[in-house]
């Protein structure tokens, strides 16, 4: 049950004493019907139509005959296999309203995590490497499913997991021993060590000496040669403070950065265990864990060093430690799929995956970046800290012309810079997550439809709404003064937000909440462009403006929960 939605708990109620199904289905089943649907919710009646050998349809009409509305409840309509229900807005308004301005950003948080550990593995870019848009979308999507969680109660723990063990870094050693220099590095990290890898691939095509040398730099290091080791441990932390740059920008940060190289030498370990308990078989010189039907999963290569998956088998291993831990998180390309699947029944096989702790692979598509397509070995790279830099520049140029007087002060820029980085976000968090996006900076920074500038701009119109109401505090009102269909239909977008936020955690699609929020701009800029607000007569006068209220701190809320600013004006 929602303590906090009376409606929504009347409603279960009533379905589920008439239809004898235990509330929590009830609960699960009620969905949101569509905007333009006139109900407040919809029980879809397939599961008991097949409980009870009847059409859905048939059931809907006879619920919808036989539940009597009362109290918060105004009506029950059959419409095909749904039943809708409508809220009686002047008793469900005064309580949403109110519990809205009462709460502020904290309404729609709940206490349901329990305090239950999530660990989110995201970002994990590679050490020397410049972060691919790969990384930026797990960056972005990793961030805002972190702030979900923890809308919910939830105890989050941020996890950088950035790729830094492996034969790469032998090549790299051995381009910075003989063509590398230090200054250069010094002064510009990622571009000077990603030129001397594609160096070394030019050069190792016609000296094949090169690659043994490779070889052996690494294997020196797997060994801790201290001068390999140090070089090693400095472009680690080159990497790492270029990489917190970016997330500055962001406003992202983690708890760990666990890294692989931390988990060699028990991913040594666990492949002789698995060895030992004959759980690994031998097939072409590589050890590989059998999972019909899916293709087997390899633990080690012929070379005996450790690979990606058995370190992340044995970075398994200290996760499902942690105290309280319930749901592990991998938020990570989808082109991962079926590595993920792989690992996480490798990990049962192992017994390193309890029934009671979730292992989830949080997949997601391809995102095209405007101004072009990435390709590492070609040298052909989208730096993020660029692309951020020009979405806040062009956020600047619109900006400028939109509101001059805005940039009179400092205060501009940085407002403008908000806007460039909550559209990069917002075009990125407003999409299903498993669809591939395409986009030109035009449509991300738009102020029309469904971008981040739209949305950050209605929440600064109903501040300066409540500005120029001079009003601190929403007054005392009653709701049963907003009567409009278009206040109606605000009331019920606000009332679908925390619903949006329990339906995002169970799906891990923080699109939801974004379509949640642009659904209640919408409908705001529909009331605020057909009705008055601070002209109207005292009693609705003060109803209106509690909705502006409720709306800009949901707007707010939204916003943050996806990880993106709400400046006051724009
Ligand atoms: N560094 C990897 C990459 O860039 C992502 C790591 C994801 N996390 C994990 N536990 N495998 O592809």
């Amino acid at each position: 049950m929602d303590p906090d939605n009376p409606f929504f708990n009347a409603v279960v109620e009533l379905i589920a004493t008439q239809t004898k199904m235990p509330s929590s289905v009830v609960e699960e089943q009620l969905e949101i019907p569509p905007p333009q649907t006139n109900a407040d919710l919809a029980f879809p009646c397939y599961a008991l139509a097949k409980q009870l050998r009847k059409s859905p349809n048939e059931i809907a009409d006879n619920l919808a005959g036989t539940l009597k509305p009362a109290g918060i409840i105004k009506r029950f309509d059959a419409a095909g296999p749904y039943l809708n229900i409508t809220a009686n807005w002047s008793l469900f308004g005064d309580h949403l309203l109110k519990d809205i301005i009462t709460k502020g950003n904290a309404f729609g948080s709940s206490s349901i995590g329990n305090e239950k550990t999530v660990l989110v593995d995201f970002s994990s870019p590679n050490i020397a490497k410049p972060m691919s848009v790969g990384h930026m979308r797990s960056t972005i999507i990793g961030d805002a499913l972190a702030r979900i969680y923890q809308h919910l109660g939830y105890k989050i723990i941020r996890d950088n997991h950035v790729g830094d063990w492996g034969t790469q870094f032998g090549k790299l050693l051995v381009a910075y021993e003989k063509w590398g220099s230090e200054e250069k590095v010094k002064n510009d990290p990622i571009p000077e060590l990603l030129s001397l890898y594609v160096q070394f691939h030019d050069k190792a095509e016609k000296d094949p000496t090169l690659e043994d040398a490779a070889r052996e730099a690494f294997r020196k290091l797997e060994e801790g040669d201290p001068k390999l080791v140090k070089t090693f441990e400095w472009f680690w932390k080159l990497s790492a403070e270029s990489f917190k740059k970016t997330y500055d920008l962001l406003n992202i940060s983690f708890d760990t950065w666990s890294g692989e190289r931390r988990y060699v030498a028990a991913a040594k370990h666990l492949t002789q265990d698995a060895l030992k308990q004959g759980i690994v078989k031998e097939s072409k010189g590589a050890w590989i864990v059998p999972l019909d039907p899916l293709p087997p999963l390899i633990i080690q290569k012929s070379n005996e060093s450790t690979i990606y998956a058995s370190r992340d088998l044995a970075m398994l291993q200290e996760r499902i430690k942690i105290p309280n831990i319930f749901s592990l998180l991998y938020v990570v390309g989808s082109e991962q799929k079926l590595y993920f699947q792989q690992l996480f029944a490798a990990a049962k096989k192992l017994n390193l995956l309890p029934d009671v702790i979730r292992a989830t692979h949080v997949d997601f598509g391809l995102m095209s970046l405007p101004g072009g397509k990435m390709s590492t070995r070609k040298g052909r790279v989208v730096y993020l800290n660029d692309v951020i830099a020009e979405a806040a520049r062009r956020a600047e140029t619109i900006m400028k012309e939109k509101n001059p007087d805005l940039f009179t002060t400092d205060r501009g820029k940085d407002v403008a810079f908000h806007v460039g980085v909550g559209a990069l976000k917002y075009a990125d968090l407003s999409r299903d997550r498993i669809k591939n996006i395409v986009f030109s900076w035009d449509d991300l920074l738009s102020f029309e439809g469904d971008t981040g500038p739209y949305l950050q701009y209605t929440h600064a119109r109903c501040t300066s709404i409540l500005k120029k109401g001079g009003v601190t505090t929403p007054p005392s009102f009653r709701a049963a003064a907003l009567t409009d269909t278009k206040e109606i239909a605000v009331l019920r977008s606000l009332a679908h937000f925390p619903h949006a936020i329990h339906r995002t955690v169970r799906e891990n699609k923080p699109h939801i909440i974004a379509h949640a929020i642009f659904d209640l701009a919408t409908a705001f800029n529909h009331f605020y462009q057909a009705v008055p607000v601070l002209q109207a007569d005292a009693a609705v006068k003060a109803a209106r403006i509690a909705l502006v209220a409720a709306t800009k701190t949901v707007l707010y809320t939204g916003l943050a929960l996806l990880g993106i600013a709400a400046p006051e004006e724009m």
